[in-house]
């Protein structure tokens, strides 16, 4: 069999240097886009990656030539080694990120200093606190709202993650343009995405049109501004003239974006997942405690990627609830 030159290379030729490492099935908030009502069944703590097998696992990408890692959830803050996890990760030579609800963060900005961090993904998806209520079934939204300030503060490049669902937040687009006017931040609007238990309706979804559609209905063309977007980037990212921060949209549902996919998944119980919405997932896990080589195994999940969305390619599949339920809950996943 013609093997391709390396294990993260895929059959469309491309290279996955992007590791995402869900640390925790936990969260600390109950957003019902990610979390089903009913919770999640936890894996047992035995099943989980400890320190040591998320250090070992990861280097073992690094070496096949990952140069990025995003530490998820779940929170991942609420996994009590997350220091000792942050700091064995960053003696390896990648870009470390993280992606985080901001309740906690506040304790760990030294550290997060001290293991190079620099750029920190944060999730809110309302500017009001009653509404962050709603969303979330918690009462947090100042501590949130107070250390996203506090991290852009301390100097870090904070992205902003707002889930836009239909009659929930859609009416706070505009809003959210003018937070980027004062605060230097990348906001970015995500089309809603169907996982396992989370209600999803097509309905449900605002689409990236319907986000350009109520920005240009406030500001003009000249005034709206196209970036460049980074390589292999998942959202499309503009500016209004003047405003400090910019804005951008992660168009999965209308607008997948897989053919720059350089994106692997790694659960918290140790099972690789090839895309987002991959059915099948590769135990990686059991053949590090088993002592086997993991190579042969990744080769395998990468070599096996569909082009996109994990076959889900045109609307009616990508819609059938069906094939969501074969999936895991975003809680699990961590984006
Ligand atoms: P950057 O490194 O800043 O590009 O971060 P990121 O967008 O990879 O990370 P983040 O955890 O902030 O992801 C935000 C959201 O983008 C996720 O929750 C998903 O909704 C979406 N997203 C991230 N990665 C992928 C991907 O590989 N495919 C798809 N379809 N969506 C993704
Ligand atoms: N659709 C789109 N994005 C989602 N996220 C969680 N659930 C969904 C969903 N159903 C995103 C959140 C968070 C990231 C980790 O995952 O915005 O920032
Ligand atoms: Fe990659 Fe899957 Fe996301 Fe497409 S949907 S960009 S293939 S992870």
């Amino acid at each position: 069999m013609n093997q391709t030159p390396s294990p993260l290379t895929d059959t469309f030729g491309r290279h996955h240097n992007y590791l995402r490492i869900s640390l925790t099935e936990r969260c600390n908030l109950r957003c019902s886009y990610c979390m089903p009502v009913d919770g999640v069944k936890l894996s047992p703590a035995s099943h989980l990656m400890n320190a040591e097998e998320i250090y070992s696992i990861a280097k073992t990408f690094v070496k096949f030539g990952v140069d990025k890692i995003r530490l998820t959830g779940g929170e991942p803050l609420v996994r009590k080694d997350f220091p000792q996890i942050l700091e064995l990760l960053s003696t390896l030579n990648v870009e470390l990120s993280i992606t985080s609800n901001a309740v906690s963060i506040d304790r760990h900005i030294d550290l997060l200093k001290k293991s190079g961090v620099k750029t920190i993904n944060i999730s809110l998806d309302t500017l009001s606190a009653e509404r962050f209520h709603t969303i979330t079934f918690r009462d947090y939204f100042d501590r949130v709202y107070q250390n996203i300030l506090k991290l852009i503060d301390e100097g870090f490049l904070v992205k902003i993650n707002a889930v836009l669902m239909r009659g929930i937040n859609d009416d706070e687009i505009l809003d959210f343009i003018a937070f980027t006017k004062t605060h230097p931040i990348v906001f970015r609007f995500i089309e809603f995405m169907p996982f396992d238990g989370n209600q999803w309706k097509r309905e449900k979804t605002v689409s990236y049109q319907e986000i350009m559609e109520q920005i240009q209905g406030k500001y003009s063309n000249d005034q709206i501004i196209r970036l460049q977007d980074a390589p292999n980037d998942t959202s499309k990212n503009y500016t209004i003239k003047g405003h400090q921060g910019t804005f951008a949209i992660i168009s999965t549902v209308t607008h997948p974006f897989c053919d720059q996919c350089n994106r692997i998944r790694l659960t918290a119980n140790g099972q690789l997942k090839n895309c987002l919405f991959s059915k099948k997932e590769n135990d990686l896990l059991s053949a590090l405690r088993s002592n086997q080589d993991i190579e042969p195994i990744i080769r395998q999940s990468i070599s096996s990627k569909f082009a996109v969305r994990s076959g889900l390619d045109g609307p009616e599949s990508f819609e059938d609830p069906k094939q969501h339920e074969q999936n895991r809950s975003m809680i699990t996943i961590g984006g």
